[in-house]
């Protein structure tokens, strides 16, 4: 499973990708906004960091497909081969996916909340769908149920098309997404790094650090010793 990060923080990302396993970033209009940047240095910036292998997922704004073409084609000249161009399943969105496709470009769907929608933007030629999980359950759906339908969905026609499962407010949205198999998760950073906490796991550590500094003498590791 792909981890991306959901935020658009150039702290934040240049942190995590510093440390964790992170495949790429997903931005939408709110996450771009709330950094009150300029676009072009924002994503200069966060082309360098993300490097020629971690995917960024941009969002188009157009309101009509020949727009978001044309957004989608200055992204890529701009950001290159890591670039996904997010792109809402609207009916003009549906055509601009069609369209860059077949020039080549990849794109997102995304703001996906139907099993069928994500079927049409596979159809389209959409490299990701981006279901939101967290939407869903907020209005009493079942966010993971829809993740999981459009997985079978894919499985069942052999798309390629891949679910990049997005809008997380906790662990158990997380860990159930990843239990019905999707092919990536794009997770707010202060989420992520929940991820990997457990008091048990601190404890242990500090009960190994106890033993051992008995014997060995504070502040030695391993490689002091041989
Ligand atoms: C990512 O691709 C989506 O834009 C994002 O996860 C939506 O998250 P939200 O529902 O928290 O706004």
């Amino acid at each position: 499973m792909l981890y991306l990060l959901d935020t658009a923080n150039v702290k934040e990302i240049k942190r995590l990708c510093n440390i964790y396993p992170i495949d790429g970033v997903t931005t939408n209009p709110t996450l771009v906004s709330k950094e009150k940047m300029d676009f072009r240095q924002l994503f200069t910036q966060l082309k360098e960091i993300l490097g020629p292998d971690k995917m960024i997922h941009v969002q188009t704004l157009g309101k009509s497909a020949e727009d978001i073409v044309k957004e989608g084609e200055i992204l890529n000249k701009f950001l290159g081969e890591n670039l996904y161009v997010k792109i809402p399943v609207s009916p003009y969105g549906i055509k601009a996916i069609q369209i860059l496709s077949q020039k080549g470009i990849k794109t997102t769907a995304t703001a996906v909340f139907t099993p069928q929608q994500a079927l049409i933007a596979a159809r389209a030629g959409a490299d990701f769908v981006a279901p939101y999980v967290n939407r869903l359950d907020n209005i009493i759906g079942d966010g993971v149920e829809v993740v999981s339908e459009i997985i079978k969905e894919f499985n069942i026609y052999n798309l390629k098309t891949k679910v990049v499962a997005a809008s997380f407010k906790n662990l158990e949205q997380i860990h159930k997404a990843s239990q019905v198999g999707t092919h990536a998760v794009t997770v707010p950073p202060e989420l992520f790094e929940k991820l990997l906490e457990h008091p048990l796991t601190d404890s242990a550590i500090r009960k190994f650090e106890k033993d051992w500094e008995e014997v060995y003498g504070k502040g030695k590791i391993v490689s002091d010793l041989i």
